[in-house]
């Protein structure tokens, strides 16, 4: 499998640029198929959850697929209110001895622990060695600042939705964990293609596409990456698609300023989220 280029994390670890999602298209279904598919295309950074109940179906497709363990890199996200109980269940379905990566999916999932203390058994079971690096998803300025306030360990990153129609309201986030040293990985960076369809910025993007002579897709998600300097996580059911999205990450030369700020500025006069309605508020 050919490496991926990685992004360094703030505990010294390195995450791989790009990661298959195991959400949105593949959420509560049978993902053994995916997996395969993922890792025969050269995603071997994969990202799981609590919440997409697929761990069964993903631990088939990780036997089917024999990849050895080192030569992943496994994310997965906590949704209920006992960090400890849903990694060890996570790691038992998908009989894996540990994660890479593991998050708090949203500052809202934990009303009766508190995140405090959620973040502090995430920091536990890093020690332990249940998981690598641990982060957070979903999280604003201000549940930043407050996990900050407690945290004995930094959040090594925080994935939440972008794309042109969010960048206005994402800038002070992005900011921020750039500030902190908080690696950003994204999701939905393909909106405007899928669920925001014949919006503001489809003219621009296009014409990038002809300029550069790679596609929509492509551009919007070398964007999100240039955007944050971070991590795309993204998801195709298409072995086409995976290859074509792989080059933006390898080969793809960057967009040069004039063109990520086009897309910026033609974005600023739409707003569409699709996940995480919080996320709106300051
Ligand atoms: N942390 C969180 O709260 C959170 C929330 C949402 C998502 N996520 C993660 O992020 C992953 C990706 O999310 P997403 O699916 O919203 O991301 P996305 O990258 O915006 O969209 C991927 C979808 O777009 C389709 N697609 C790909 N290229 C296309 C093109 N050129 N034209 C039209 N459609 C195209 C794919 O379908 P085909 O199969 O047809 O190619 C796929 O279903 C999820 O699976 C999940 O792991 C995390």
């Amino acid at each position: 499998m050919s490496a991926l280029p990685e992004i360094p994390l703030n505990d010294g670890r390195k995450i791989p640029v790009v990661g298959y999602g195991f959400g949105t298209a593949n959420l509560g279904k049978d993902s053994s198929d995916a997996v395969v598919l993922a890792l025969s295309q050269g995603f071997y950074h994969l990202d799981g959850a609590e919440y997409y109940a697929n761990d069964e179906s993903i631990r088939v497709g990780l036997e089917t697929a024999k990849v050895p363990r080192e030569e992943m890199f496994y994310t997965t996200k906590c949704c209920s209110n006992d960090p400890r109980k849903a990694l060890q269940a996570a790691l038992k379905t998908l009989n894996l001895g540990y994660v890479d990566l593991y998050l708090l999916h949203g500052p809202d999932f934990f009303p009766e622990l508190g995140v405090a203390r959620a973040w502090e058994i995430c920091e536990e079971m890093q020690r332990e060695g249940l998981c690598r690096s641990i982060g957070v998803s979903n999280f604003r300025v201000k549940d930043l600042e407050d996990l900050l306030k407690r945290a004995k360990v930094k959040p090594a990153i925080n994935q939440f939705e972008l794309h042109p129609y969010l960048y206005k309201h994402e800038s002070a986030l992005i900011d921020y964990c750039k500030t902190n040293d908080i690696a950003i990985a994204t999701y939905a960076s393909l909106t405007p293609l899928t669920s925001a369809k014949g919006g503001p910025v489809d003219a621009t993007v296009e014409r990038i596409a002809a300029e550069t002579g790679f596609t929509s897709g492509q551009v919007l998600l070398k964007w999100s990456q240039q955007v944050t300097s971070g991590i795309v996580i993204t998801t195709s059911g298409k072995a086409s698609r995976l290859q074509e999205q792989l080059v933006a990450f390898t080969s793809m030369p960057d967009l040069t300023k004039l063109q990520i700020n086009a897309i910026v500025e033609n974005g600023r006069s739409k707003h569409h989220r699709i996940f995480f309605p919080h996320m709106d508020e300051l």
